[in-house]
């Protein structure tokens, strides 16, 4: 019962789409299981660029199966338009299956994500506003409503006016906004979106067990990332599901004893878009390199990513947090300009040094780091297949990194092509 997790172990947009889609190639099932349109995975193949939200990232193959469990909440106009943009593209999405047990996102969620974080000011939380919050509120408040209420009319009108009687006067009162009334929502959701998304609709957590009892291998693509998880993320500054690899279990069904591996993706330094605590966050020109190096701009907003060193003490929760049994770093080619590169291996914080992340929140904002300076390693790491075509400093640096980290590093991504990697160990 093979079955892998690739989670994300800093903020989010580590590349976890690229080597979802690499890992992809000896898999059967590929399965979100949390999140929403919120993400952006990107996977260049071929010189060709596909910046995926909700399907999952290895959909560029024709023998996977990509799944999208009950975790995951659906804006089905945006699966939709995902799925044309990929047929438009040459992608069959014909085994494309959805849960009908994940929840959808209505105009209402967005509508409630945009005002309160205009409300919030400058305490915003800088969300992506795609309406994932709210979508997750309904949930755990028991009024969500699910893809499989699309195929019982009545049940949806039922619940969505039910729904909307707390919520429009609230838009409207507190926000001064109009919401969609049931008949525009039903109009769209039932008339236009259900018979279209209707072919995908599937019992998912039964899919995933039958290829799981005929030996077939599974992976389960987390998006987001460990600290934007809403219980071990730097709340509130947080997503409103559980990124980290224990989310598989509910969003997709699946016990912790199928899982084998869980792979970690790291850049090489850190990102983070939006606000929130970010103890090695860079403001000079250093940080400024790292995003116009790496072109660190949403794949999804277009916003801005915050840059920062590789933060080990982060990295350190993560590991225990995930029960990582390997790490992948990504973006180590956009460090190849730098004559000095640095790595957070400690806080310090009220004359104490700690090496591990504090439980405190408030704690978290003050801390200093403190680094180990790598002098860098003045080559042109993009075209590097095999461990021989790193230089020796490289391998100072990666050894460095995993001693820290406590956990096998075995890939590294020295580019965004599908072939931009070197394997360290089987
Ligand atoms: P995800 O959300 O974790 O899948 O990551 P994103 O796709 O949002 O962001 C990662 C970005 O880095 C994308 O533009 C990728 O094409 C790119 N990328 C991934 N791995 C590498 C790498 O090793 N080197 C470089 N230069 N870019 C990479
Ligand atoms: P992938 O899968 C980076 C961030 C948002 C915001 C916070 C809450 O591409 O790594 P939300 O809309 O989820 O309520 O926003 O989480 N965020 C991400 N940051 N990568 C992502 O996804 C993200 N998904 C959400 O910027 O700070
Ligand atoms: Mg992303």
């Amino acid at each position: 019962m093979p079955a892998t997790i690739i989670v994300g172990t800093q903020w989010g947009d580590e590349g976890k789409g690229r080597f979802t889609d690499l890992f992809a190639k000896e898999m059967h099932l590929v399965v979100r299981y949390q999140g929403g349109h919120n993400a952006g995975h990107t996977l260049v193949v071929d010189g060709e660029t596909f910046a995926l939200q909700l399907i999952p990232s290895g959909v560029l193959y024709s023998h996977i199966t990509p799944v999208i469990g009950n975790g995951v909440v659906v804006d089905p106009k945006v699966l939709l338009d995902e799925v044309s943009m990929l047929e438009e593209r040459g992608v069959d999405c014909s085994k494309l299956k959805v849960s009908g047990n994940a929840h959808l996102i209505l105009p209402y969620h967005q509508l409630i994500d945009r005002v309160t974080e205009r409300h919030l000011g400058k305490n915003a939380l800088g969300t992506t506003k795609r309406g994932i919050g709210p979508a997750y509120a309904d949930k755990a408040a028991r009024v969500g409503i699910r893809v499989q209420d699309l195929y019982d009319p009545k049940m949806f009108r039922e619940k969505l006016t039910l729904v909307l009687k707390d919520k429009a006067p609230m838009l409207a009162k507190v926000y001064n906004q109009l919401s969609p009334t049931v008949d525009e929502i039903a109009d769209v959701y039932l008339n236009d979106l259900a018979p279209r998304l209707e072919p995908y609709v599937a019992d998912t957590v039964n899919l995933v067990h039958e290829a799981l009892e005929a030996g077939q291998h599974v992976l389960f693509e987390g998006a987001q990332a460990t600290f934007l998880d809403l219980d071990h993320g730097t709340y509130p500054f947080v997503t409103s599901s559980n990124p980290i690899a224990g989310g598989a279990g509910p969003g997709a069904g699946v016990g912790p004893r199928h899982i084998d591996r869980v792979i970690g993706v790291a850049k090489a330094y850190v990102t983070r878009v939006g606000a929130g605590p970010f103890p090695t966050e860079l403001f000079d020109e250093t940080g400024a390199a790292i995003v116009e190096r790496g072109h660190e701009f949403g794949t999804n907003t277009g916003r801005q990513r915050r840059p920062g060193w590789f933060d080990a003490v982060m990295l350190r929760h993560a590991v225990r947090l995930n029960s990582l049994s390997e790490l992948a770093i990504t973006k180590l080619d956009v460090l190849d300009a730098f004559d000095e590169v640095k790595v957070c291996v400690a806080y310090e914080v009220d004359g104490k040094r700690l090496r591990h992340l504090p439980d405190n929140q408030s704690v978290l904002h003050r801390v200093t780091p403190v680094y180990e300076t790598f002098p860098g390693w003045g080559g042109d790491l993009s075209g590097a297949t095999e461990p021989g075509d790193l230089p020796v400093r490289v391998h100072d640096y990666v050894a460095f990194l995993q001693d820290q980290v406590g956990v096998p590093i075995r890939l590294l991504g020295v580019g965004p092509g599908r072939d931009q990697y070197v394997q360290l160990r089987a």
